[in-house]
């Protein structure tokens, strides 16, 4: 399994203070060479942390494996357009929520994703959509032609440890291997941390592990290199 992290809170962080650091791209410079393998930034449109500037500095400075996080706007669409990340995974944004709340009810809305991810697509991005771990929105995600998925799991996150933790585990796992089975690469995030992260080994055929708040939190005590590597092995434990 793939691990992406998400350095937003490196922006956060930089920005509660208007000043230059902590560097978004020292961040990421670091995740990378403690074996992450990928960076995900969520340029949102309030530009609460990552900033239009960190998005360019490392896709054209650094030059990493970017997945670009992204609400299905007009805005956010041209400068994906223009910078072609690696990937892109279509969230839904609401302005006053403090994280991603739901997933993407593509659905109800087939067309309206359909018709926003095509051009994407046609340059050459790998669009993911960002849907709760449901078999409808697995299929209405495959019906409109992506090759990703990256599944919510906050609500696993949530109930891990509680007598909910099975059955939020359980539609996860069916997720995924419906989505297999449909060809689709299925991904996963959110509210992941060095507890709960460990199941995620219990399921086959996950690509990707997109992870941010609890690594940055983590960096403060341990380092970022550290963080990373304490994720990565559970990640990878089997
Ligand atoms: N994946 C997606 C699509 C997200 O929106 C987020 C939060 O920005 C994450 C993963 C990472 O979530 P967390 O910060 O809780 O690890």
């Amino acid at each position: 399994m793939l691990l992406g992290v998400n350095i937003d809170h490196v922006a956060t962080l930089r920005n509660a203070r208007g000043e230059n650091y902590p560097s978004v791209i020292e961040a990421a410079k670091i995740c990378l060479a403690a074996g992450a393998n990928g960076i995900t930034a969520h340029l949102r449109e309030d530009r609460r942390h990552i900033l239009d500037e960190d998005i360019y500095a490392l896709k054209f400075d650094l030059k990493c494996r970017l997945n670009m996080e992204m609400a299905a706007t007009d805005e956010m669409q041209k400068i994906a357009l223009k910078i072609l990340p690696d990937s892109c995974c279509i969230v839904p944004e609401k302005r006053k929520e403090i994280t991603t709340e739901g997933g993407l009810d593509v659905a109800s809305n087939p067309e309206h994703y359909a018709e926003f991810v095509k051009p994407l697509i046609d340059a050459g991005i790998n669009v993911s959509l960002f849907i709760d771990p449901s078999k409808k929105q697995i299929s209405a995600a495959s019906d409109i032609g992506v090759k990703y998925v990256e599944l919510h799991t906050g609500a696993y996150a949530r109930a891990f440890g509680n007598k909910t933790e099975q059955k939020e585990f359980d539609a996860i796992k069916q997720a995924t291997a419906l989505g297999h089975l449909l060809d689709l690469n299925v991904n996963a995030g959110h509210g992941l941390n060095y507890d709960n992260v460990h199941r995620m080994n219990e399921i086959d055929n996950l690509h990707e592990l997109n992870i941010g708040h609890s690594i940055i939190s983590r960096a403060l005590f341990v380092g970022l290199d550290n963080a990373v590597k304490e994720m990565l092995e559970l990640v990878n434990k089997n």
